[in-house]
């Protein structure tokens, strides 16, 4: 059939980003040949037994519960589920000392969903033909907020400084805010803390300072918690979330053991939670409500939270000590080579500085030595400025064993130093 496709049809059908590279991983996935490949690629959580278990256990006692009828058999609120907004209420009242009420909050099909509603209730042309911007204040981010806006023109993203330490050969971004600019043209600003890719955890001032230059204009700031605490916590070093006036929340049970079931939590202020829960009545009418009711039970036994501290969180901080501890044996320390401060999230972020090929081509050397990594150029949605560094970065799933993440590195650290032995041969 030939398919005539609108603009926007177009748009969507477009393998932007990071799709793209995971056709080819899926190709050579399935050509194989006989060789075997340690896949450090997925952003696709582990099954811990642990999280599993409590997953089934809420499920066994919905079974067993007379709600069971009125959980699948009916239709509900667009809002989302009464019991999960009261027990995220509940819960983080009492841990954040907030004054949320039910107006505050919003839950949706997965948290993708809520970006991609506030992308186009917030950014586009406004009425009077105004266009009014995406902003990503610090590239790179999640490849996801590159898809979600109808008006791809809208998102713009900026380039962050570099906080290198050397002899250590360690970095981390932080915001440029000599360059970001948010202004009355500004629709909404998103951020993810922790930073899909990067593991990078923005500081409370570097959020707190965004949020100020974006609430003269009310201009909404959403901070993708994808990874964040109190579920699944996955951040490595000290956060606390940061709530209030025209901050989003923007939450996601997928890295706590339910992205099949998508379920994505907003808090914020209850104009921001109207606007886009009238977007989701057009879209979807809500969202699966088993998923929220075996949630809503998990939140309000503690367990949820309980389980993120003890078990998602020390399971994947300790396969970033094995990334990190192989990478500091086996890298030349004449490279400049430079891991991205491990902070939290679920993958590793590694700079090649002066890289002689492209971060393309050596993903395909890696290929060839039966590693797969994700090529970092496909992580600066937003961002059209020329920049080297766009090349030279390397995304690592923690989501390999142990032993596959030693190898990995140990098989990178050789191709590395291949890579830029030759450039000095060929110089
Ligand atoms: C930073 C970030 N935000 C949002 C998402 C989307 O998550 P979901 O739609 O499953 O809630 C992901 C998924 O990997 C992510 O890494």
């Amino acid at each position: 059939m030939n398919l005539a496709l609108t603009k926007i049809g177009a748009q969507m059908s477009n393998l932007t980003g990071v799709r793209a590279i995971m056709k080819d991983i899926i190709a050579t996935l399935q050509a194989g040949g006989g060789q075997e490949f340690i896949n450090l690629s997925a952003g696709n959580p582990l099954i811990l037994p642990e999280v599993e278990q409590l997953w089934r256990d809420c499920t066994a006692q919905l079974l067993a519960s007379s709600e069971y009828g009125e959980v699948v058999c009916r239709y509900g609120s667009s809002q989302g589920y009464a019991p999960l907004i009261g027990a995220i209420v509940n819960d983080f009242n009492q841990r954040y000392g907030l004054n949320l009420s039910d107006r505050n909050i919003l839950i949706t099909p997965g948290s993708q969903s809520l970006y991609f509603y506030a992308a186009n209730a917030f950014g586009g042309y406004t009425s009077q033909g105004d266009m009014k911007q995406i902003v990503l204040p610090l590239s790179p981010d999640y490849t996801g907020y590159g898809g979600v806006c109808l008006e791809p023109e809208a998102l713009i993203a900026y380039k962050p400084t570099l906080d290198i330490d050397g002899p250590a050969h360690r970095f981390k971004y932080r915001p440029d805010f000599s360059q970001l600019s948010i202004t009355e043209n500004t629709g909404c600003v998103i951020f993810s803390r922790p930073c899909n890719p990067t593991g990078n955890v923005l500081t409370q001032d570097e959020v707190k300072r965004i949020a100020a230059l974006a609430a003269p204009h009310d201009v909404p700031v959403l901070i993708d918690s994808a990874y964040a605490p109190p579920f699944p916590a996955l951040n490595f070093t000290e956060m606390t979330p940061v709530f209030g006036g025209n901050i989003l929340h923007c939450m996601s049970l997928s890295k706590a053991g339910l992205p099949g079931e998508r379920i994505g939590i907003a808090i914020g202020d209850e104009s921001m939670i109207q606007a886009l829960e009238c977007f989701q009545t057009n879209l979807c009418i809500h969202p699966s409500r088993y998923g929220q009711a075996i949630a809503a039970s998990a939140i309000n036994s503690g367990a949820l939270a309980q389980i993120a501290q003890a078990v998602i969180r020390p399971f994947y901080q300790k396969k970033f000590s094995v990334l990190e501890n192989t990478l500091d044996a086996s890298m030349p320390q004449n490279l400049p080579w430079f891991l991205h401060r491990g902070e939290g999230a679920i993958f590793a972020w590694l700079w090649l500085q002066d890289l002689p090929i492209t971060d393309w081509e050596f993903y395909q050397e890696l290929k060839q030595v039966g590693v797969i990594l994700v090529p970092g150029s496909s992580f600066f949605p937003g961002l059209r400025e020329e920049w080297d560094h766009k090349h030279q970065c390397l995304r690592i799933s923690l989501t390999g064993s142990d032993e596959e993440i030693a190898i990995a590195m140990e098989r990178l650290a050789q191709v590395a130093t291949q890579v830029y032995q030759r450039a000095v041969v060929n110089a």
